[in-house]
């Protein structure tokens, strides 16, 4: 997930009363260029001035107290979202006058890219708090926790470097550790999945019923799990009694962490493959499952792109390439909200062409609504999409084989 090439950055800083030139590796979860100016900040700093200097293009790096320090994120982050809610209401009057005819609805594009504007400026700003960490990834700061295990996990060793990272990026680390512990109950399998950093976690897992209700092909010796992920839907399929799973993911921390959760099921009919879609030197499938990232939209961050797919690049390839590795009567079953149509990023007729294009019929369709948090907040700009949104199972068959 992080840029291999290592980078560097150098910053001037008082030590026993003289102005030294200290340097130290740039760790970036998010694939932030080395910051170019960076003042030295503490307790003393009030979080006005921390938002303006991050306002101004400048990093800070925090020597205060460590609960301090994310206090003052916290600060930070409120202040931001001040300015955001104003420049919503702002461009939500101008739209209006602009032409008063115009539905909410109509506005969605438009509104989904402003987010996500706003969510990488949000980004980049929370990213100019910086921490120094020595080379066993340990903090000097006051009251700092142990964070050596949750670093090690998610960047790796350091190799005899001191590195400063973002305060943000950081809590990252220590959030991921924490799932990676605790788990992510799936209620109706009635197990724990447990995701690694950079690795989509499946919190959202509605369409595991689905999974669990479509009726197996008759014969069903062989499935792909194509983009698993934590391995969730490769590990329904085994326990529904599939003989051998074939499980691709293009990630390699998703290859170990489905390793991971396979382990844990013990589990030792899942093979898997770090590979571009579809698996090499396998038999033909009688079952090929996908959840693709939902939304075709260019991802900001290597973290992202587990939930964005430019140009529908994957969902396309998938659908174009699954007629060849099925079985005479095979099928393919593909996981997908139809969140992007609402949000007027793709269009039903286009998707239906896409099936057709790679000689696939469908042979039935399930649906569920999602009931997350986010469906159901009328504050969210994209309520109208997000409460409208259907999460659907596609079963679809070689259009050659008629049933
Ligand atoms: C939405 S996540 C689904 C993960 C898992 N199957 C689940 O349902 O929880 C999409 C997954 O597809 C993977 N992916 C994206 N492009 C891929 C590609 N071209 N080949 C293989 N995997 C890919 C991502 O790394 C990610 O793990």
């Amino acid at each position: 997930m992080l840029v291999t090439e290592k980078q560097y950055v150098q910053w001037l800083e008082k030590e026993n009363g003289k102005e030294t030139l200290r340097h130290a590796r740039w760790l970036s979860a998010n694939n932030h260029q080395p910051p170019e100016r960076i003042v030295v900040v503490d307790d003393t700093t009030t979080a006005d001035e921390a938002y303006r200097l991050a306002c101004a293009g400048t990093s800070m790096l925090w020597r205060g107290d460590f609960h301090n320090g994310r206090q003052l994120l916290q600060a930070i982050n409120r202040r931001i979202e001040r300015t955001n809610e104003r420049s919503e209401q702002r461009k939500r009057k101008k739209a209006a006058n602009k032409n008063k005819s115009e539905s909410d609805h109509n506005q969605l594009p438009n509104l989904f890219h402003q987010q996500r504007q706003m969510q990488a400026q949000r980004s980049r700003l929370l990213s100019r708090l910086l921490l120094e960490l020595d080379a066993d990834y340990v903090s000097k700061l006051r009251r700092a926790p142990d964070v050596n295990a949750a670093c090690m996990a998610a960047f790796g060793e350091l190799n005899d470097e001191p590195c400063l990272l973002s305060l943000r990026d950081l809590q990252g680390a220590l959030g991921a550790a924490q799932w990676r512990k605790k788990g992510v109950t799936i209620e109706n399998l009635g197990l724990s999945i447990y995701p690694h950093y950079g690795v989509f976690a499946p919190t959202r897992n509605e369409y595991v019923q689905l999974l669990l209700d479509a009726p197996l092909p008759k014969a069903c010796d062989v499935a792909y799990d194509i983009g698993t992920g934590t391995g969730l839907l490769a590990i329904i399929l085994a326990q529904r009694g599939v003989g051998q799973v074939i499980a691709t993911d293009l990630n390699p921390r998703a290859i170990a962490c489905a390793r991971d959760n396979f382990e844990r099921q013990e589990l030792s009919n899942i093979q898997l493959q770090q590979t571009d879609l579809f698996p090499t030197d396998a038999p033909p499938a009688n079952l090929i499952i996908c959840n693709p990232p939902w939304l075709p939209a260019k991802p900001s961050s290597p973290l992202e792109y587990a939930v964005y797919d430019a140009n529908s690049t994957m969902l396309r390839g998938f659908l174009q390439g699954a007629r060849q590795h099925l079985s005479e009567k095979g099928e393919v079953w593909l996981i997908l909200s139809d969140l992007a149509e609402h949000l007027q990023l793709r269009t039903r007729e286009e998707l239906l062409g896409w099936f057709v294009d790679a000689g696939l019929t469908v042979k039935y369709r399930l649906d569920t609504k999602p009931k997350h948090g986010r469906s159901q907040d009328e504050n969210d700009p994209l309520f109208a999409a997000r409460s409208s949104e259907v999460t659907s199972l596609w079963c679809l068959v070689s259009t050659s084989y008629e049933p």
